[in-house]
C-alpha cells in the first residue's frame, strides 16, 4: 500500500500519447482554487469530477502539493495521512456519482498554506490531477457579520433586522442570537457556492417611533470559537413628531429681533417648515419656509409662535406656542383727560406699558395732595395698561393736571385736558311775545361745552310726567294754543354727561279779562271793591271812582292772574258809580261796579225794593257766572285761550257780607 502513494500510470509506452489525450479529455476536476477555513471550525472543500468511460471510479485520495511527494491528506487507511489533517478529514462525496467534496473537521492554523488535490482511482489512473489544487487559507478571525435593517422601515411596519455570516462549516454552521431583543426569529442557511454557506437569522417586530437610535446586537457563535457581537443602530422613517418652537429668550424689547427655529423629532429630519403668528387676533400664516426665522421689529406684548414641520412621511404641528413677550415703555392713550363734574373734578389717565408703569399726578406743578383736599386717587393694573382715577371735591381753580407714566424702559408725561359737562343749558324763546296761533321756537342753548354738545333733548311736563318729546336737534317748533304752554326743557349732552336747563312755561298773550267775580261792598260807610283780571302781558290796572276817597293796591298773582284793591271812604258827593280799568298791548277792557250798602238795608223802603232787585239780578248773574267760571276752567285746564268778552255795560251787583 506504500506503493499507493504514488499514482502508476498503467499505459503502455506506445499507448502513452493515446492514453493522455484521452484522459486529458475526459479527467476533468472541479473545485474552488483557494478556501478560507476559519480556525477551529470545519470546511467543506466542494468537489467534483467527470472521468473517461473506460474507467470506473472507485478510490479517492486527497494529497497536499509537493514537487517530489505525495503526503497523503485524506485516506481510508487513516496511519497514512501527514499531520495535521489525520483524524480530521473525511470524505463527505460519493465517488459514483462524481463527487470528491473533502471535509475537514477541525482547521487548525497549521492547515494554512496548504495545496490540496483529490486522486481517483490513484492506483490505476496516471492523470496528473496536481496541476489543480485548493489552497487552504486558514483564517484566524471570523468573517465579517452583516447586520441591516431590510428596507427603509416606516413607523408601524413591521421592522427585519438581519444577522447574516458567511462561512464554510454548513456541518456545524455558526449559531447567531439578538440577546434579549424581542420578536420573532427565522434561522435559515443557503449555500453561496464555491465552498461557502450563509446563515441567516432574521427578527421582526412592529416598528415603533422609540425604535429609532435603539442599538440592537447579534451575537454570533462559530464552533468552538468565542461568541461575538455585532452592533447596529435602528433607523426608522416617520413624520415629525413633538414639534415645537425654540427660541433664546422669551422675555424681549419691543421692536427688537430674535430667531426662532422650528424643531421635531423626525425621520429622515423635517425638511420643509411653516411658520403661524397670533397676536391677540386670528393665527396668522408668515411667509418663510425656513427652519428658522428671525423676526426683526419685535411687537408689543404677547406674540406667540407656531411651526408646521414636514418631511417626506408627514406633517405636522407644533402643540404649544413659543410664546414672545416683547416689553416696551408707557405710552399714554388718548383718551386720558379730567372731567369737570362739579362739585368734582374727576382725572382719568390710561397708560400701556411693560412692564406696568408707575404714574405720578401733578396739579398745577405740585403733589395733588398738597394743591387740593379730599383727593381720590383710585388705580387698577391689568393687563399692563394702568388705569388711574383721581378726584377732588370741593372748590378748585385747576388749571394744569398732567399724568407722568415710567418704567424701566422710559416715561411719557401727558398734560390731560379738561371736559366739563355743557354748562349753562337754557331755553330762549322766539319771538318773546306771541299771540294764539303763531309760531313759536324754544332754543336750547349751553354757555360753554367741552367737548362738543352730542345731542339735545326736549321734554315736557305733564302733570308730574316728565314726556320725552320727538324732537332731536336743539331747536323745538311749536304752535300757540292757549294761555300757557309748556312747562318745557331741554338737555343737553357731551361726552362727560348732561345738563338741563329750568322748566320754562310759555306765556300767550292776550288782551286782559276782567271777571265776574269782581265786586264792590259797602259798610257803614267804608267801600272795598276787588276787580279780577287775567291778562298776558300783565294789564296796567285802574280804578274810576270819583265818588270815593280811596287807596288802591294792585296785586299780580300767578300766570297772568291780576287783582286790584280799592278801599276808602264814600264821599258826600255819593256817586256810587265805579269802574275797574285794565289795559295791556293788545286792547282795554272796563267792568262797572255798583255800589251797594249792606248796613243801609234794614230801615230803607227802596232798599226792600232794591234788595228784590238784588235777588233776582243775583240769580241771573250766578247763572251767568257759573257758565262762564265752567269755561274759564276748561280754557285753563286746556291752554286754550277762552276770551270772555265783557259788555262795557253790563252791571253787576254783588252783595258783600
Ligand atoms: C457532493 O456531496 C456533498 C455531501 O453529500 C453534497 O453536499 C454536495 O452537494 C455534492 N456535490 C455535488 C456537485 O453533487
Ligand atoms: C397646523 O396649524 C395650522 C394653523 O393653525 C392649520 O391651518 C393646519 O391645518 C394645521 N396642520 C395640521 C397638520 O394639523
Ligand atoms: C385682559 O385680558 C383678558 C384676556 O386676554 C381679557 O379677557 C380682558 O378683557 C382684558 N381686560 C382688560 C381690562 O382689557
Ligand atoms: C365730597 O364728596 C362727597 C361724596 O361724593 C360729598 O358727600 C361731599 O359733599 C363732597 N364735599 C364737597 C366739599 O363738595
Amino acid at each position: 500500500m506504500v506503493m499507493g502513494y504514488r499514482p502508476v500510470n498503467l499505459c503502455f509506452l506506445l499507448q502513452v500519447l493515446w492514453c493522455a489525450m484521452v484522459e486529458a479529455q475526459d479527467w476533468h476536476v472541479d473545485m474552488p482554487t483557494k478556501t478560507n477555513a476559519l480556525s477551529g471550525s470545519c470546511v467543506v472543500i466542494p468537489c467534483s469530477f467527470t472521468h473517461p468511460s473506460s474507467h470506473n471510479p472507485s478510490v479517492i485520495i486527497w494529497y497536499s502539493y509537493h514537487s517530489t511527494k505525495y503526503p497523503v491528506v485524506y485516506s481510508t487507511d487513516a496511519e497514512a495521512v501527514i499531520k495535521p489533517f489525520r483524524g480530521r478529514t473525511e470524505l463527505i462525496g460519493d465517488v459514483k456519482s462524481g463527487n470528491c467534496s473533502l471535509k475537514i473537521n477541525y482547521v487548525v492554523p497549521d492547515m494554512n498554506g496548504y495545496q490540496l488535490y483529490p486522486w481517483i482511482n490513484p492506483d490505476t489512473v496516471s492523470h496528473k490531477f496536481y496541476w489543480k489544487t485548493v489552497m487552504l487559507n486558514v483564517q484566524e478571525v471570523p468573517s465579517t457579520v452583516d447586520l441591516f435593517v431590510e428596507g427603509e422601515p416606516k413607523e408601524g411596519d413591521t421592522l427585519r433586522i438581519i444577522c447574516a455570516v458567511k462561512h464554510t462549516c454548513p456541518f456545524f454552521p455558526p449559531t447567531l442570537s439578538f440577546g434579549d431583543t424581542n420578536g420573532n426569529v427565522q434561522n435559515e442557511q443557503t449555500a453561496l457556492g464555491q465552498g461557502y454557506w450563509q446563515t441567516i437569522s432574521t427578527i421582526s417586530f412592529p416598528a415603533q417611533v422609540s425604535d429609532q437610535g435603539r442599538v440592537v446586537g447579534c451575537w454570533v457563535s462559530h464552533m468552538r470559537r468565542p461568541t461575538v457581537p455585532k452592533w447596529m443602530e435602528i433607523n426608522l422613517s416617520y413624520a415629525p413628531r413633538t414639534v415645537h418652537v425654540s427660541g433664546e429668550n422669551s422675555m424681549a424689547q419691543a421692536g427688537g429681533k430674535m430667531t426662532l427655529e422650528c424643531r421635531s423629532n423626525a425621520s429622515p429630519p423635517a425638511s420643509s417648515f411653516l411658520w403661524y403668528l397670533q397676536r391677540e387676533g386670528p393665527v396668522l400664516g408668515l411667509t418663510t419656509r425656513e427652519k428658522s426665522i428671525t423676526i426683526t421689529d419685535l411687537p408689543p406684548d404677547q406674540s406667540r409662535f407656531y411651526c408646521t414641520a414636514q418631511n417626506t412621511h408627514g406633517v405636522a404641528n407644533s402643540t404649544s406656542p413659543f410664546i414672545v413677550t416683547a416689553e416696551y415703555p408707557p405710552s399714554i392713550q388718548p383718551e386720558s383727560c379730567c372731567m369737570i363734574h362739579p362739585p368734582a373734578l374727576r382725572c382719568w389717565c390710561k397708560v400701556q406699558s411693560r412692564p406696568s408703569a408707575s404714574v405720578e399726578w401733578r396739579v398745577d406743578g405740585g403733589e395733588p395732595h398738597s394743591v387740593l383736599t379730599d383727593v381720590m386717587a383710585v388705580s387698577v393694573r391689568q393687563n399692563h395698561t394702568f388705569s388711574g382715577k383721581i378726584r377732588f371735591n370741593g372748590t378748585f381753580r385747576i388749571t394744569n393736571v398732567t399724568c407722568r407714566a415710567f418704567n424701566a424702559h422710559g416715561q411719557q408725561e401727558h398734560t390731560l385736558v379738561m371736559k366739563e359737562l355743557p354748562l349753562d343749558v337754557a331755553i330762549i324763546q322766539q319771538p318773546t311775545n306771541i299771540l294764539e296761533g303763531q309760531y313759536i321756537t324754544l332754543s336750547c342753548v349751553v354757555s360753554r361745552a367741552f367737548p362738543a354738545v352730542l345731542s339735545y333733548s326736549w321734554y315736557q311736563l305733564r302733570g308730574d310726567r316728565d314726556v320725552l318729546l320727538s324732537e332731536q336737534s336743539e331747536r323745538l317748533h311749536l304752535l300757540a294754543a292757549g294761555r300757557l304752554m309748556g312747562p318745557y326743557r331741554c338737555s343737553a349732552l357731551n361726552e362727560v354727561g348732561q345738563s338741563s336747563s329750568a322748566s320754562t312755561l310759555i306765556h300767550v298773550d292776550f288782551t286782559p279779562v276782567i271777571s265776574p267775580e269782581s265786586f264792590c261792598a259797602l259798610k257803614n260807610g267804608e267801600v272795598k271793591c276787588e276787580c279780577l283780571v287775567d291778562s298776558y302781558p300783565a294789564a296796567a290796572m285802574d280804578w274810576v271812582a270819583a265818588g270815593v276817597q280811596a287807596k288802591q293796591t294792585v296785586t299780580t298773582e300767578s300766570h297772568g292772574s291780576m287783582k286790584s284793591t280799592l278801599t276808602g271812604r264814600l264821599g258826600s258827593a255819593g256817586d256810587r258809580a265805579i269802574f275797574c280799568y285794565a289795559a295791556n298791548e293788545h286792547g282795554r277792557r272796563h267792568l262797572q261796579l255798583t255800589l251797594t250798602d249792606s248796613s243801609a238795608s234794614n230801615g230803607s223802603s227802596i232798599a226792600a225794593a232794591v234788595c228784590g232787585a238784588v235777588i233776582l239780578v243775583l240769580g241771573t248773574v250766578t247763572a251767568l257766572y257759573f257758565i262762564q267760571r265752567k269755561r274759564r276752567d276748561r280754557g285753563n285746564k286746556y291752554d286754550t285761550p277762552v276770551e270772555v268778552e265783557l259788555e262795557d255795560t253790563q252791571l253787576f251787583r254783588t252783595n258783600w257780607f
